[in-house]
């Protein structure tokens, strides 16, 4: 009688195992086995256990095409879910074939598994497997849908809670139970001191260094101690949480008059402005999206965000320094144009107001709007599109792990109408408004960090160690993508023939920029290269820019006067009135401070079953060339990580965000 042996591997965490009855079927090409026990001495499906069974038939069932998972109950006892890894399955040929499973399976249901290779649609045969890759795709659309959160906005998945998702989706039992445990520390010890829903004003810069009691950095003390500093100001637009504003500088826009006269002390002796933008020695941060965008009232009356603008030089010692400041889009008296040699608080409340604005834009478009709501559109059209067996499914899950618990939970806590950042300056509908305004500026090409960085003229400046890192990232991420896409797919002719990978990309454009064409955003693929570039900038996405903009926050922004997402004063629209109560009246209330410097120490907690990028915990491909690069990406990755640490031992601040293995696998907090 032919043999069929199977191991089945149950999961390795908490509550992993079940006590309940497993039954099996096997589906073949020349027919299928009896629906079978599995059942060895003692106890089958503990934690981790890999139990191997053989299962016999009267005759040899052809190529095996799928595995049918049946859980029924042992005792009437309450709900006692399985999750079931894998199952590898040897054939009395000596085939070894690999049913990945990795997923909860609850009392009663019935679970069917397809193995072997990756397949895509049109090489589906078997009747058998095309009504199941078809049935599996009409349940996925029903279980998975889309949901508009507001017009103008990428569209969201349909869940309004994490405990409404699917354990495929959901954090890990120990990642949620961490989450409430440091929200419940935070909100304990900051009660304590007393400082939380305090309405006090600060009474000095130093006082703020009290809430660093219960956590600092060596980076945000360091910030707390340099925030000041011109050219600490301007290496933060290269290095610190939003490295993707500022550009290089060809002709000075006509709406801010800097002239020669004003800045030339601060350039090289003898050098004029127009020279050092010959030069490529000057740049741009123009904060013209925030123009127009409404803001929250506080007692009554609209708080301020500036539209700024800033100019900086790169001096021949390298530094990047602020020379010239305009508070808003219009010249005019009432917005004048700020300078280093103004009034020591004139020009530190122009630096702030710029600073506030990035805070700002950083939060609600280039972390939000770009990394999370962007990867969870990736995520719900690659949940909706391909079936599990689909190569492009196999390779792009690992990096939605855990973007649609974060997000949804996050959509109330976080950014919801009474969510923490409820209290910043544009509040709620400014934050919205501002997110549909930059999403529909928004262009494919400012994705791809290539294409970004020449094109904001930064190819050159000096030590812009996000560029050098993430170009780096981003040639690992796509030689892995090369060799994986160009496995499956040899020729264009099979990208324009995979009608799933066309609905994949058609559901993005559709959902995730609304139909632009203007946003450059492919709708369809015609090529090989098309996918593998696309497919590049969904993993360096969900990875190293999250990694960029997310994981630096504590570090950088709870020193609140270094980049505070409020500001109680409007910008100053006149020179030489100003001093350091007016800072601290512009600033924070106690307890406004303290909430923001809580929900950025959540944002950067690292979590204990953290995968970083490249890991791969759940084997989903079976076919040995694949696994073959899988390797070779982590090897890369781990060459990267060495060369990131040794440049960082020669660093006065080293930059630590986009150090491989210091990067999630997916977006996550
Ligand atoms: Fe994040």
């Amino acid at each position: 009688m032919p043999e069929y042996k199977l191991e089945v591997t149950t999961g390795d965490m908490k509550h992993g195992g079940t006590f309940d009855h497993i039954h099996l079927t096997l589906f073949g090409k020349d027919g299928q086995s009896e629906r079978t026990e599995l059942d060895n001495f003692g106890i089958d499906f503990t934690t981790g256990k890999v139990g191997t069974y053989i299962l016999k038939t009267n005759s040899s069932l052809g190529k095996l095409l799928l595995i049918k998972v049946e859980k029924d109950p042992f005792f009437i006892l309450p709900e006692d879910e399985w999750f079931c890894s894998k199952i590898v399955v040897t054939t009395p040929e000596g085939d070894v074939l690999l049913f990945p499973c990795y997923r909860w399976i609850s009392r009663g249901e019935l679970v069917e598994l397809r193995g072997g290779r990756a397949m895509k649609v049109f090489e589906d045969d078997h009747p058998l497997l095309i009504e199941h890759r078809k049935q599996e795709l009409t349940s996925k659309k029903s279980f998975y849908r889309w949901k508009i959160l507001s017009e103008g906005l990428s569209h969201i998945n349909h869940f309004n809670s994490p405990s409404e998702l699917p354990a495929e989706v959901r954090f890990s039992e120990s990642k949620s139970t961490e989450v409430t445990k440091t929200q419940n520390i935070m909100g304990l010890e900051l009660k304590i001191k007393g400082l939380l829903g305090s309405t006090e004003k600060w009474e000095s810069i130093d006082d703020l260094k009290e809430i660093f009691w219960f956590k600092k950095t060596t980076m945000s003390e360091y910030v707390a101690e340099h925030w000041k500093e011109d050219d600490f100001f301007g290496y933060q637009f290269l290095n610190s949480v939003n490295p993707n504003v500022i550009k290089s500088c060809s002709e000075l826009p006509q709406n801010f008059p800097v002239t020669d006269e004003m800045v030339k002390q601060f350039l090289e002796k003898g050098n004029s402005l127009q020279s050092e933008i010959e030069k490529g020695n000057i740049f741009l941060y123009d904060q013209r999206i925030m123009d127009g965008i409404p803001t929250r009232l506080y007692d009554g009356e609209p708080l301020h965000v500036a539209a700024g603008l800033c100019l900086l030089y790169l001096n021949p010692e390298n530094k990047l320094k602020p020379i010239a400041i305009q508070l808003s889009q219009q010249p005019s008296d009432q917005s004048p144009i700020f300078l280093p040699s103004d009034l020591e608080t004139d020009w530190l409340l122009a630096k702030m107001f710029i600073k506030n604005a990035d805070a700002i834009d950083h939060q609600a478009v280039q972390h939000l709007m770009k990394t999370h709501f962007l990867s969870e559109v990736y995520a719900v059209a690659t949940l909706r599109s391909f079936p599990v067996i689909h190569p492009i499914y196999k390779l792009l899950f690992p990096h939605f792990r855990s973007t649609l618990h974060i997000n949804t939970g996050g959509r109330t806590s976080l950014f919801g109408h009474d969510g923490a950042l409820s209290i910043s300056s544009l509040g709620y509908d400014g934050m919205t408004e501002l997110m549909r305004k930059s999403l529909s500026e928004m262009t494919y090409s400012s994705l791809c960090l290539p294409d970004d960085i020449t094109a904001r003229g930064l190819d050159s400046i000096p030590n812009f160690y996000y560029r050098d890192d993430g170009l780096k990232l981003w040639k690992i991420i796509n030689s892995f993508v090369k060799a994986v896409v160009e496995y499956y797919y040899p020729s264009d002719s099979e990208v324009k023939k995979d009608t799933e990978l066309q609905e994949w990309i058609s559901e993005i454009f559709t959902h995730g920029v609304l139909g632009n064409n203007a946003s450059g955003f492919p709708s369809c693929f015609n090529t090989v290269e098309e996918v593998n570039k696309f497919i590049t900038m969904v993993i360096f996405t969900a990875t190293a820019q999250h990694a960029a903009v997310n994981s630096g926050q504590y570090d950088y922004n709870s020193w609140i006067p270094n980049a505070s997402l409020l500001l109680h004063k409007p910008p100053p629209a006149a020179k030489g009135q100003s001093s350091m109560e007016t800072i601290l009246g512009t600033l924070p209330d106690v307890g406004e401070t303290v909430s923001f410097v809580a929900i950025l120490w959540l944002l950067s907690e690292q979590y204990t079953d953290e995968v970083p990028l490249g890991a791969y915990p759940e084997e989903r491909f079976d076919e040995p060339a694949v696994k073959r690069m899988i390797k070779e990406f982590q090897g890369e990755l781990s060459y990267l990580d060495e060369e990131i640490r040794a440049r960082n031992s020669e660093l006065e601040i080293p930059y630590t965000y986009l150090i491989p293995s210091q990067i999630e696998n997916s977006v996550t907090i």
